[in-house]
């Protein structure tokens, strides 16, 4: 930040929750997150926006936290790793037990990341075929795992959950206009 900018308050939802941080002008959003609402379960690896690490949703679509100033997270709905299980509680539970069981982690790291763009997937695509599971995963790099596990198990999250991967929110709303 310049020495002479002056932090800016941003009101935006994080999680589901009304939250106001002041920020500096240029703070990325996975700062404000990790640093100032101890959202740590986001990480943050190349800082570049090359890696996809930092993955977070912003009005449902996945993008890079390190990447995107939180002044322009403003009025925008934020979801971290830590909020899935409340947007999507079967598909995250899903994917959780299915990168245990497929080998879809080593060390990690990348895994928040991982589960938070696959989530945005299944919501819009409940039952994608290898390539499109490999297209949409292709921003967030794995050194570990050579990718075959995580594409096993978000196909098996989604086979096992097809249908019941929409947002709770949304799924909500379409109950209530429909009685
Ligand atoms: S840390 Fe954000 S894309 Fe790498
Ligand atoms: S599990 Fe280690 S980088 Fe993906």
């Amino acid at each position: 930040m310049a020495a002479d900018a002056q932090p800016v308050g941003v009101a935006l939802e994080v999680n589901g929750e009304p939250v106001r941080v002041e920020v500096p002008p240029d703070e990325p959003l996975a700062d404000t997150l990790r640093g100032r609402l101890g959202l740590t379960a986001t990480k943050i690896g190349c800082g570049v926006g090359a890696c996809g690490i930092c993955t977070v949703l912003v009005d449902g679509e996945p993008m890079s936290g390190c990447l995107l100033p939180t002044v322009l997270a403003a009025g925008r709905a934020v979801v971290t790793v830590e909020g899935l299980a409340d947007r999507a509680p079967a598909l995250t539970a899903a994917l959780h037990e299915a990168f245990e069981a497929e080998g879809g982690y080593q060390c990690g790291i990348c895994t928040p990341g991982q589960l938070t763009a696959a989530v945005a997937l299944l919501e819009r695509n409940p039952r994608p075929s290898e390539q499109e599971v490999r297209a949409h995963l292709a921003g967030n790099l794995c050194r570990c795992t050579g990718y075959a596990g995580i594409v096993r198990a978000v196909r098996a999250a989604a086979a096992e959950t097809d249908g019941a991967s929409r947002p709770v929110a949304v799924a909500r709303g379409e109950e209530a206009a429909s009685s």
